[in-house]
């Protein structure tokens, strides 16, 4: 039995075959109707569009059956942390939650954010850790705090599509946000972005650096698949001569649980850190990226996202395909 928690758990050419295995979905030419006769749980502890309607869509298309859960709304609420006195808010804990539910369903995905509250623990990514351990089924993480394969996988994905095979030059630009937002889309982007061997420019204000440990893998990833990693403050250097813009907000992990000092120190990155069509013409004709949702005019002007380079319509897509190959892999008859 196999997961599906992070990219890093996979190696290139295990990433290469589910972006091809995705392709072929896309295409029409696979129709396999690999979940015929199972369930699929989706646990969703935030909200969603995308991973939600894409999840439930493509194990219909699988044959399958979709069985959507929501602790706290349409199920109990839950604990994750071992060996508490339940004796506060939480009705139900993982151990049983996840065990039952594998007795019906051949994999569970589960969506839990991070809270912005604790970074030490929550880089530890306690919620999806709990259910991966008592899961006897496969876990696939919809979005945890601290990653979010489904979507790198579909970014990746979707560059291939757009540029061709071949090594890029990728950007992944902090933007500004009126509230801190969690690190898993830039996290996970970086780090699959490494491993399919682009070479990676990271552009955030000083103080807006990701996890140090997962620097150092996605550098060793980068290493290992022959691209390089570049992390730079000055946003001309950033965009110049970019194949790819992909833009997203997080938090600071030195405010995780300070949120009004993290507004303070962020309103100075209002206005520069955008994406406009000034910055775009930088690049070598970019195509730009957004895993959505996003703010218009405040991560990137209309006139970028509505313009022609930009594909993030394609890449929501791409949700669907990718997820399908990745429930294949794992669960497919
Ligand atoms: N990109 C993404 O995961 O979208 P949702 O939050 O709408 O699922």
């Amino acid at each position: 039995m196999r997961n599906f928690l992070t990219t890093g758990d996979f190696s290139h050419e295990e990433l290469e075959a589910l972006i091809a295995s995705a392709l072929r979905f896309k295409n029409g030419s696979d129709g396999t109707k690999s979940l015929a006769g199972r369930s699929i749980a989706l646990v969703f502890f935030n909200p969603s569009l995308r991973t939600r309607a894409s999840m439930q869509v493509g194990i219909y298309e699988l044959g399958g059956n979709a069985v959507v859960l929501e602790p706290g709304g349409t199920s109990w609420t839950l604990e994750h942390r071992d060996g508490v006195v339940m004796d506060g808010d939480k009705t139900e804990h993982v151990a049983e939650f996840v065990r039952v539910l594998a007795r019906y369903c051949a994999a569970i995905g589960v969506r839990t954010f991070a809270a912005l509250r604790n970074w030490e623990e929550e880089r530890t990514d306690p919620v999806l850790s709990a259910f991966a351990k008592y899961s006897t089924a496969p876990i696939i993480n919809l979005e945890s705090a601290m990653h979010h394969p489904c979507q790198a996988l579909a970014d990746m994905m979707t560059i291939r599509e757009k540029l061709g095979p071949g090594r890029k030059r990728v950007l992944l630009t902090w933007a500004w946000h009126p509230k801190p937002l969690p690190m898993a889309v830039p996290n996970s982007f970086a780090l699959a972005t490494a491993q399919m061997g682009h070479d990676l420019v990271i552009a955030h204000p000083r103080g807006y650096e990701l996890d140090d440990e997962l620097m150092k893998e996605i550098g060793r990833q980068a290493a290992g698949a022959g691209g390089n990693v570049a992390v730079v403050n000055d946003l001309d250097e950033a965009f110049a001569g970019a194949d790819v813009v992909y833009a997203k907000s997080w938090g600071a992990k030195q405010f995780y649980g300070a949120p009004e000092k993290e507004m303070a120190e962020r309103a100075q990155y209002r206005e520069n850190w955008i994406v406009d069509e000034h910055k775009m013409a930088r690049t070598n004709s970019g195509i730009f990226m957004h895993c959505l949702p996003v703010r218009r005019n405040v991560i990137v002007t209309d006139g970028v996202i509505d313009s022609q380079r930009s594909v993030v319509i394609d890449e929501a897509e791409n949700r669907l395909h990718v997820q399908k190959a990745v429930l294949t892999s794992l669960v497919g008859n």
